[in-house]
C-alpha cells in the first residue's frame, strides 16, 4: 500500500550549522492522523517544514504518495500547513481579504458569497473585518486553519494547534481537527500530549536528541514509560491511572466511564 508520507532517515541542519532534526523516520496512511510528540527544540517544526518541501533534507528522504517530494507535482495543493506562529502566514489587512486570497488561489470568481459561508463553517464570521495582526492568538489560529482547509489540501500539517490557547479557543481547535479526522491524512506536532486522543490514532515520538524513536498507537505509547523517555509530560488521567492500576484510560471521559464502573 502507498503511504501518504514517508519520511526515511531524515536530516536536516540550518545554514548556521544548528541540527534541526537528527534522524526522522515516520509512515502515515492516506486518512490516518499521527501526533509527533516532543519537548522543545526537538526538531517538531524542523520536521513539518521538511514534509511540506519548504526545507530539504540534508540525509534520507521524504515520500508524497510514493513519490520522492522534489518530484511531486502538487505539493502546494496537495499539502496544506499551519505554522507554529500565525504571524508568519496572516499577511492580508482583513480576515476577508485572507480568506478571499485563498479562494482567488483556488480559482474562485465569485468568492464575496463563498468567504461567508467559510466563516460561518468555521465560527469566524465576526472577525471578517478585523486586521490578522489584531486577532487573538486563539482567533488567528482559527482564521489560518479556516483558510487552510478552504484550500482543501490531502494531507493538513499542524504545528502546535492548541499551543497558548485557552480552554474553549482548545476545544473548538479540538473539534475542527475532529471534523476532517478520518478524512485527510493529518500530522499534527506538538509538546502537549493531552490533546494527542483526541486527534490522533497513533504517536511518534521525539527525543532530545532530535530523533524519533518510537512509535504506536496513543495507549500504548501513553502507559509505556517512552513520554517520559522523552521529555513529554503525559496527561494528568494517565498519571493517575498508571497508579491506580484499573485501567488505562488516555482522557477524562474514558477515565469516568471506569469509574462508572468502579464507584
Ligand atoms: N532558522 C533556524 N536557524 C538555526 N537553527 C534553528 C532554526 N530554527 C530552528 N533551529 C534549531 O533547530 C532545532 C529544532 O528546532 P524546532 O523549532 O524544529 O524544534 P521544536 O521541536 O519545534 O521546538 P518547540 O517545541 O519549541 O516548538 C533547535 O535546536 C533550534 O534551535
Ligand atoms: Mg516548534
Amino acid at each position: 500500500m502507498v503511504l501518504a508520507v514517508e519520511a526515511k532517515n531524515v536530516k536536516y541542519v540550518y545554514p548556521d550549522g544548528t541540527v534541526g532534526i537528527e534522524c526522522a523516520d515516520i509512515e502515515v496512511k492516506e486518512k490516518e492522523s499521527l501526533a509527533v510528540l516532543g519537548p522543545n527544540g526537538s526538531g517538531k517544526s524542523t520536521l513539518l517544514m521538511l514534509i511540506a518541501g519548504l526545507l530539504k533534507p540534508k540525509k534520507g528522504y521524504i515520500k508524497i504518495f510514493g513519490v520522492d517530494i522534489d518530484r511531486y507535482e502538487n505539493l502546494r495543493k496537495d499539502i496544506g500547513i499551519v505554522f507554529q506562529n500565525a504571524d508568519d502566514y496572516l499577511f492580508n489587512p482583513t480576515v476577508r481579504d485572507e480568506l478571499e486570497f485563498t479562494l482567488v488561489q483556488l480559482g474562485y470568481e465569485d468568492y464575496s458569497e463563498k468567504v461567508i459561508e467559510v466563516a460561518e463553517e468555521f465560527g469566524i464570521s465576526h472577525l471578517l473585518e478585523k486586521p490578522p495582526f489584531r486577532l487573538s492568538e486563539g482567533e488567528k489560529k482559527k482564521v489560518a486553519i479556516a483558510s487552510m482547509l478552504t484550500l482543501n489540501p490531502r494531507i493538513v500539517l499542524l504545528d502546535e494547534p492548541t499551543s497558548f490557547l485557552d480552554y474553549d479557543s482548545k476545544i473548538e481547535i479540538i473539534e475542527f481537527i475532529r471534523k476532517i479526522k478520518g478524512k485527510k491524512t493529518i500530522i499534527t506536532v506538538t509538546h502537549e500530549s493531552g490533546i494527542v486522543p483526541y486527534i490522533a490514532d497513533k504517536v511518534v515520538l521525539l527525543s532530545k536528541e532530535k530523533k524519533t524513536f518510537a512509535e504506536g498507537n496513543v495507549r500504548d505509547i501513553f502507559y509505556s514509560n517512552l513520554l517520559e523517555k522523552a521529555g513529554v509530560e503525559p496527561p494528568d488521567v494517565v498519571k493517575l491511572f498508571k497508579k491506580l492500576k484499573i485501567g488505562k484510560p488516555t482522557t477524562v471521559e474514558e477515565a469516568f466511564d471506569i469509574f462508572k464502573h468502579v464507584i
